[in-house]
């Protein structure tokens, strides 16, 4: 686990695999404390490549024995070296059977063959299979797949792998065996097995093209009644990927497991899809709204992997986002289209730009900063980031923007149509969208390989005379780790007009055609200016419309334009980005006035613009309640030079009591007009409601006001589903009622009492306690020391660790350094357990260079002593990048 010296790979280096494996043989004698793995591959030489050495790839492994063509292969006959076992100078075609030991009890890494609550659960992306057997385990080496699995059959009555079941029967001993057989050639990453105790929901499906399908969810037992939506959440992607793309199951059977110890989402296993349990388990007493939503869109990224991701899969880890940015846009759409309505969409934008600025733009303007597709790691585990995901799936959106619906169909049909059963990079899928649309991309492509966020700046100027508006563009992009300078991008800047009574302005450019009401302009210089004609009158400007472009925009604009903006603007993404605006320019100088000792103010027109939209029964309740949901504490960090926490917390903080205040009357409207009718559904216009009323409860609970509290108390106590029966509890807690109200109080035994056997909920209770603005340091201590608590856990260790040291940014930088203290403890007592999950948390400090002073030193200190610890070669690499 520990490492000394960290290798780092470079997406130069890459060579051709020596050689290529046709097929796979597995049989697994499973066994917790020892399972026998043997794999039994047929290896053929690569033409492709010089060297004629078998390299095969291994971790915590107890070799048996290898036998090659017959020959049992004796120490001297191979070499090891760090996890590589080579075999020189071997003949072109070989059968190789390699016998191993591996020990599932004491993985805690959760890669590799792994227990939890007693079920074998397999996790192998990125490089988890070479910790099941030695083998070329590399993206690129693609195999089909026989399994055979051998359980005890009373313990272990399930026994699951990928693709088509062939056979079962009886073992002595209580034993019995499964032999499962994948057609469909994949690269190692995408095996999985899943033995156990488990039960399952099952549906025949029929396809587009009337061939039925066998489709199953498997939990443990006590979850069978929260498996429904799951299912609904299958059946729906499959249709959607038929309709949207004309892209079909390829399967009989397709398999999806919940697993409660998992390090990340899901993962996309031929066939088999493995999923951490809150991505499948639902019913409204345990769900809320949210974990409906997130349960559609990760069954649907996991289903659409299947053509994006295994039919047609990455070449090496640098091309990650070939399958993760387009797999993540596809899951977007998924979404939005579901929704079936246009201010739907527009949620769904907002919430997915929303996560970009919150998580993406930090990290590129931070120590971890690296290209879609970077160039360089030393652990490719590290690599699984929002960038890679939700920046690449940006630049997806971006060919979508460019070419249409239909031109962005007609690239994906051709790079299906060459690229079906491949290994292939981002520069495969660019081309097929290049060539599809007869355009040349070769610009387009620094959007893969500069890492930063570009800014990009409007200036505009309106002749009365003339008639016409120019606007100029031009971009910059700050210098990042190893990349000083850069070239400029290619980008799709959509545009729209408003007149002065907020209708959209009829568009037409300087020796172009009409273009409707909104408009891309094409921005591929440093910078460039465009003309319109015959504009009437001088507009407010609505740029950047639904967010067309991963950029910072830096555009002046008054209130008065926002204000106008705000109410009238066609385009819903640009509506709510206008309210953001204004709000987050009154919280950055909220905060400088917190930091200079000044009085706090908020104006009347901003207030009024809010009550405003408030009252507004014309827009949908979704939307109202993004509108009004303030920026975040970490958006208004992002726009500081220094990072002021407290001072960032208390501006915001002010700003909520005092829109509480001057709103009092209408929040009460709120809270008492959408209150949802009947039987609890999480369809977007309940859940909207709720978000709207939940949302006035929290600003409520800001006035300090016992009526308030009561009536929070009395929504927890009348609540028939999780939205509002947590909603109700976290803004008690977050609020001063807790301290007031013994009752309040109560309230949290009473939830953890209620809850006691439902991990997911417990994740919740701990981790409304660790996000709220009371809980200090003795808190959190206290509740690591509850029974339920374990590091072991990934989200149990997230739900408190993380909501503290992530979402808590007014207690985690306690001024005594107690927060950071906390931190480097917990980190190093995670590593040695969890690696991957530990490196997570080291992320934690990303941004401590631009803190202020008084906490830059015990920031440094805290990061000093563990960069003096013995490290797994995850966290070393994300401590040192940091310290750097
Ligand atoms: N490939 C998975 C997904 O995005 C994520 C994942 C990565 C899961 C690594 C496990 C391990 O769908
Ligand atoms: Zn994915």
């Amino acid at each position: 686990m520990t490492s000394s010296s960290s290798i780092t790979i470079y997406r130069q280096d890459y060579t051709v695999p020596p050689f290529l494996v046709d097929h796979i043989d597995l049989t697994f004698d499973l066994g917790p404390s020892v399972t026998q793995v043997k794999a039994t591959t047929r290896l053929r030489h690569n033409p492709e490549s010089e060297s004629h050495d078998i390299v095969l790839y291994g971790e915590a492994l107890e070799l048996v024995k290898i036998v090659m063509n017959g020959k049992t292969l004796a120490k001297s006959d191979y070499a090891t070296d760090n996890g590589e076992l080579r075999i020189a100078n071997v003949p072109d075609d070989v059968t190789l059977v390699v016998d191993t030991l591996i020990h599932p009890d004491q993985n805690t890494s959760l890669m590799g063959l792994y227990l939890s609550n007693g079920n074998f659960f397999t996790q192998c992306e990125a490089e988890g299979f070479r910790k099941i057997t030695w083998y070329p385990d590399r993206p690129d080496v693609m195999a089909t797949y026989t399994v055979t699995i051998r359980a005890d059959k009373e313990k272990y009555p399930v026994l699951l792998s990928n693709g088509n079941l062939v056979e079962t029967g009886d073992l002595p001993n209580n034993r019995h065996y499964a032999v499962w057989d994948d057609p469909f050639r994949k690269p190692s990453y995408l095996f999985a097995l899943v033995a156990g105790n488990l039960v399952c929901r099952e549906e025949t499906f029929k396809l587009a093209d009337g061939r039925d399908v066998l489709l199953q969810v498997w939990v443990e037992k006590n979850n069978l009644d929260k498996t429904a939506h799951a299912m609904e959440s299958l059946k729906h992607s499959i249709r959607w990927d038929e309709s949207r793309f004309g892209l079909e199951l390829d399967l009989d059977r397709f398999m999806i497991v919940a697993v409660s110890d998992f390090n990340m989402g899901a993962m996309e296993n031929k066939g088999l899809n493995i999923f951490n349990t809150r991505y499948i388990l639902a019913n409204p007493r345990v769900a809320t709204d949210t974990d409906y939503a997130n349960i559609e869109s990760v069954v649907g990224h996991e289903y659409f992997h299947n053509w994006t991701g295994d039919r047609v899969t990455c070449r090496d880890w640098f091309q990650l986002s070939l399958k993760e940015g387009l797999t993540v846009f596809r899951d977007q759409e998924f979404s939005a289209d579901l929704t079936g309505s246009d201010s739907g969409r527009a949620v769904k934008r907002i919430e997915d730009v929303r996560t970009l600025r919150q998580l993406q733009f930090p990290e590129d303007a931070g120590p971890m900063a690296h290209p879609v597709r970077p160039d360089a790691y030393q652990e490719i585990n590290n690599f699984y980031t929002v960038t890679v995901y939700e920046k690449g799936a940006e630049v997806v959106r971006m060919y979508q923007t460019l070419f249409g619906r239909d031109g962005f169909r007609k690239g994906m049909d051709l790079y299906f149509s060459r690229h079906d059963g491949n290994a292939v990079t981002c520069n495969d899928f660019l081309a097929a969208m290049a060539d599809a649309n007869g355009r040349d991309l070769s610009q387009f492509e620094r959007w893969y390989s500069q890492a930063g966020t570009p800014r990009v700046r409007l200036e505009s100027h309106y002749d009365e005379k003339e008639r016409t508006l120019t606007v100029s563009l031009s971009q910059f992009c700050p210098p990042t780790p190893g990349q000083t300078e850069k070239q400029p991008f290619l980008i799709p800047f959509a545009i729209g007009l408003l007149d002065s009574k907020g209708n959209d302005m009829p568009l037409r450019l300087k020796g172009g055609k009409d273009s409707g009401t909104s408009c891309i302009l094409e921005l591929s210089d440093a910078s460039q200016t465009f003309t319109f004609v015959d504009v009437a009158e001088k507009p407010v400007i609505s740029a950047l419309r639904n967010f067309s472009a991963p950029v910072i925009l830096e555009y002046e604009q008054s209130d008065d334009e926002l204000l106008h903006l705000l109410s009238h603007d066609s385009d819903h993404f640009n509506r709510w980005e206008a309210g953001q605006r204004l709000a987050a320019r009154r919280l950055v100088s909220l905060t400088k006035a917190v930091q200079d000792g000044q009085p706090l103010t908020l104006d009347t027109a901003f207030a009024d613009a809010f009550r405003t939209v408030l009252s507004d029964t014309s827009l949908d309740a979704a939307l109202r309640e993004l509108a009004l949901t303030l920026p975040s504490e970490m958006m208004v960090a992002e726009r500081l030079d220094e990072i002021d926490p407290h001072a960032i917390h208390q501006a915001r903080q002010f700003m909520r009591r005092t829109l509480a205040e001057k709103l009092e009357k209408e929040w009460r409207d709120a809270w008492d007009r959408n209150r949802t009718e009947g039987t609890y559904r999480p369809v977007p216009s309940d859940a909207g409601k709720r978000a709207l009323k939940n949302l006035a409860l929290s600003y409520l609970l800001a006035l300090d006001n016992p009526v308030y509290c009561q009536m929070a108390i009395e929504q927890y106590n009348r609540a028939d589903n999780m939205t509002d029966r947590l909603a109700a509890l976290t803004s008690l807690v977050h609020s001063g009622c807790m301290n007031r109200h013994p009752e309040a109080k109560a309230l949290l035994d009473d939830f953890y009492r209620e809850f006691e056997n439902e991990a997911l909920v417990i994740d919740k209770w701990f981790s409304l306690q660790a996000t709220s603005p009371h809980a200090g340091i003795e808190t959190i201590t206290t509740l690591m020391e509850h029974p339920a608590f374990t590091l072991k856990n990934p989200n149990r260790a997230r739900s408190l660790i993380f909501g503290f040291c992530h979402n808590n940014m007014a207690q985690f930088h306690a001024a005594d350094g107690s927060g950071y203290e906390f931190w480097s403890k917990n980190l190093i007592e995670l590593d040695r357990i969890n690696p991957q999950v530990a490196a997570r948390l080291a992320r934690c400090m990303d941004q401590w260079k631009r803190y202020i002073p008084s906490l830059r030193k015990p920031a440094e200190q805290a990061l000093r002593h563990v960069s003096e610890q013995p490290l797994s070669r995850d966290t070393r690499e994300i401590i040192e990048k940091t310290l750097s």
